[in-house]
């Protein structure tokens, strides 16, 4: 680094040179490094990192295997035009990536992130079908183009002053067992949710006109809503009658973060396109949109494409983290040190009534906070609290929710039981502090 510039100084005035849409003032940590599960920044501190940069580090921050592997291919070239070149890393991830996916998934459009990968399975849906209608679901996060944003429904501050998006899109409710009006046993969520993908049906358009239902199998910045395993095979069931394609969006829950590589798997679901992203190459920009072959081939020549996706240092590294959650026994460590974790937020819950729900599936793992009275309204103001007072101890961790009441923690899949008792500590601590 330059000495004459001031990290500090610069990172105080970010606000002055960083679009302020980027992030909603939270935490914008001055970071100079980063290993495994911490993060350092200029001041001399040092954090447990449970955001992972929002899922993408699921191996822990600088993996030697992963960075070795990302010197390597840099050393020899670091960009390849997919449609001028081919390269090793790309052709050996093509064969590895079937290994892990659900059945038949073995046909990939690299690109570059969460949104791009959307994208392709919204277009390659609609390519094939035919059909216009995209189904998609209250609370969803799909991502920031445009049309990522279109099917995108957890804020409407994400969509304000965008309109028009993209047609034929239609919202159903999820199923969202803490919030569902009819009640939080499964018949009750079922009924909400499935009902009113129905209704949609019924009113709004008909299944011979939908293209692809687009699902987020745990919903992430909708506030880590873990679905009853029943809700996703429902909407298999519904796709296959219909001859609409189903659309997983594992940009958050995938390569190991709900206990298995996907949550296809954990879910037992079979999807017919699948979006990845953020944890595939632990940090490097790289996400797929995903299918079988035999869906894949109708999408013709020339009518999708990029320049960037697929960049070798990227896949190099997606094939590294590969082999380190598999060697190193990430999937298992991921499904005990959830657990760990989520039985201590149970115990929170007994002594701490502004926590109304606690839920997760592996490594994602949240607490939602509500106001005093019975009523379950979402308090998003006590959640910013906590999570600041996390951070003075030194625990990062993130909001979801559509007030930011839900509180999340997304640490490495290979964070050890010490790192989980002490983020545990720390949150207790911070829950007593705005107890109200
Ligand atoms: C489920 C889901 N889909 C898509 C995206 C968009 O990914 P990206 O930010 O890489 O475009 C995100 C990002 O948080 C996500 O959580």
């Amino acid at each position: 680094m330059n000495n004459a510039f001031n990290y500090l100084d610069a990172a105080q005035q970010a606000g002055q040179r960083l679009v302020p849409s980027l992030a909603e003032d939270w935490p914008l940590l001055p970071a100079v490094r980063a290993e495994g599960a911490y993060l350092y920044t200029a001041d001399g501190r040092r954090y447990l990192d449970f955001t992972s940069g929002i899922a993408v580090t699921n191996v822990g921050h600088g993996h030697p295997r992963v960075l070795a592997a990302a010197r390597e291919q840099m050393e020899k070239f670091s960009h390849s035009a997919v449609g001028i070149t081919l390269h090793e890393p790309l052709l050996r991830l093509t064969e590895e990536l079937p290994k892990v996916m659900p059945p038949g998934m073995n046909m990939f459009f690299f690109g570059n992130s969460g949104a791009e990968a959307v994208e392709g399975a919204i277009k390659l849906a609609r390519y094939v079908t035919g059909r216009p209608g995209i189904i998609a679901f209250e609370g969803s996060f799909h991502g920031r183009t445009y049309g990522a944003a279109s099917v995108t429904s957890v804020k409407s501050k994400y969509r304000n002053h965008y309109e028009p998006f993209v047609p034929s899109v239609y919202f159903a409710p999820y199923a969202y067992p803490y919030r569902c009006p009819l009640g939080e046993d499964e018949e009750s969520v079922l009924a909400w949710s499935l009902g009113g993908l129905q209704r949609v049906f019924e009113r709004l358009i008909p299944p011979t006109q939908v293209a692809a239902i687009l699902v987020e199998p745990v919903q992430g910045e909708g506030g880590y809503i873990v679905p009853p395993r029943r809700f996703l095979q429902a909407l298999r069931e519904v796709c296959d009658q219909h001859g609409i394609l189903l659309i997983l969006d594992e940009v958050q829950t995938g390569f190991g973060r709900t206990g298995q590589m996907f949550a296809a798997q954990t879910f037992d679901v079979q999807p017919d396109i699948m979006a990845v992203a953020k944890g595939i190459a632990n940090g490097f920009p790289l996400g797929a949109t995903v299918a079988s072959r035999e869906l894949m081939s109708q999408w013709s020549a020339g009518s999708h494409g990029t320049t960037f996706g697929g960049n070798p240092i990227a896949c190099a590294a997606a094939l590294a983290t590969l082999d380190v959650i598999r060697e190193e026994n990430l999937l298992e460590n991921c499904r005990v040190m959830g657990e760990r974790f989520l039985e201590g937020f149970r115990q929170l819950m007994q002594e701490y009534p502004m926590i109304g729900d606690v839920r997760g599936v592996g490594l994602m793992v949240a607490m939602e906070l509500i106001e005093p009275g019975g009523k379950k309204t979402p308090d998003g103001k006590t959640a910013f609290d906590v999570l600041q007072s996390c951070l003075e101890r030194g625990l990062l961790g993130y909001m979801a929710g559509i007030a930011g009441q839900v509180i999340r923690f997304i640490p490495p899949l290979n964070v050890s039981q010490e790192q989980v008792d002490e983020a545990l500590a720390i949150l207790d601590d911070s829950l007593a502090a705005n107890r109200a």
